[in-house]
């Protein structure tokens, strides 16, 4: 089983920025985290940060047609992008979308996600562990399709 992981705009500045809402793990350290999980859980894991919506939309496209399922934290995308949605929409795995913060505890335009509409699902507000719960919801719901 292959998963692929998404990383949007300013989640490379994790550990050093707004520790009070997204924590001091890196996301080096993030990754790694993952990877020792995925290792344990025989899947395949690929992870990828960017800053540019067209690069985000363009690995969507190229994973689509190879991995089982994503998870994505678009970041700021995720109250305006219609084009990553339209990406997620298009792509027939399972996704689901995690956010660090709780983002219907902040500020105004944080409490709605466009993307989180063509998802699976959604995990917020619980830090690094969103990122393993999404693992082992992926892969339940995986496992679940191929019956
Ligand atoms: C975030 C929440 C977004 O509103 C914000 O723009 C981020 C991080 C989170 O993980 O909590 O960059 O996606």
């Amino acid at each position: 089983m292959k998963i692929s992981v998404i990383h949007g705009p300013n989640l490379n500045r994790l550990g050093y920025r707004d520790k009070k809402y997204y924590g001091t793990n890196t996301l080096p350290e993030i990754n790694k985290t993952l990877e020792e999980k995925a290792i344990k859980m025989n899947i395949e894991l690929e992870t990828m940060q960017s800053n540019y919506e067209g690069e985000i939309i363009d690995f969507i496209q190229r994973v689509a047609e190879e991995t089982d399922g994503i998870i994505i934290n678009p970041g700021a995308f995720t109250h305006y992008s219609y084009a990553i949605r339209d990406a997620l929409a298009d792509c027939t795995v399972p996704v689901i979308e995690v956010h660090l913060s709780n983002i219907y505890s902040r500020e105004d335009f944080r409490t709605k996600s466009i993307t989180v509409e063509v998802c699976n699902g959604q995990i917020a507000g619980l830090g690094i562990q969103g990122y393993l719960l999404a693992l082992e919801g992926l892969d339940f719901l995986i496992k679940q399709n191929k019956g």
